[in-house]
């Protein structure tokens, strides 16, 4: 069962390990390297024994080779801290230069990979996004990929 997409309208009404979270992927946020959007991501996750972890994006002048804040910090979590468990990451953006967040909701390639982490780790990730309509939302990676593509479908 997925759990639903809960929505609130300010940052305020969330746990105070989800505002703490928050603050680590906007400080995340320094270190993007997007000189091509100008589009400055932080993503923050934090693992089983309380280990936070960061990303934030990484663009390159070959566009498809660009990697999501979300994706580096799932895949610097797995290769640093192999074995633990991702409980919760929040994701926050601004544009180069601007001090107010914008909206980030994770792309679909993101929820591919948080999806088969989540799988794996059986284990829901809790995840925490700024929507266009100036909304914090609350969900997991199975909620946010409805009937996603998992290997047990090859192996059927
Ligand atoms: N981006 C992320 O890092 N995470 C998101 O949730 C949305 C998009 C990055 C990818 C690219 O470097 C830039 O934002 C513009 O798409």
């Amino acid at each position: 069962m997925s759990t639903p997409i809960i929505v609130f309208d300010h940052l305020e009404e969330l746990d105070s390990e989800s505002k703490y979270l928050v603050h680590k992927a906007k400080e995340a946020t320094a270190h993007a390297y997007a000189p091509y959007s100008k589009f400055h991501v932080g993503a923050a996750l934090v693992l089983d024994d309380g280990t936070i972890v960061t990303g934030a994006n990484q663009e390159n002048a070959s566009y498809p080779l660009c990697m999501c804040a979300e994706r580096v910090a799932l895949y610097s979590a797995a290769a640093t801290h192999p074995g633990k468990k991702i409980l919760k990451l929040a994701v926050a953006a601004h544009k180069k230069n601007h001090k107010e967040l914008s909206s980030a909701t994770c792309c679909g390639s993101c929820r591919q990979v948080l999806h088969e982490v989540e799988m794996n780790q059986n284990n829901p990730i809790e995840i925490i996004m700024y929507t266009a309509d100036k909304k914090w939302v609350k969900s997991t990676s199975s909620a946010l990929l409805p009937l996603g593509f998992t290997k047990e479908s090859m192996e059927l």
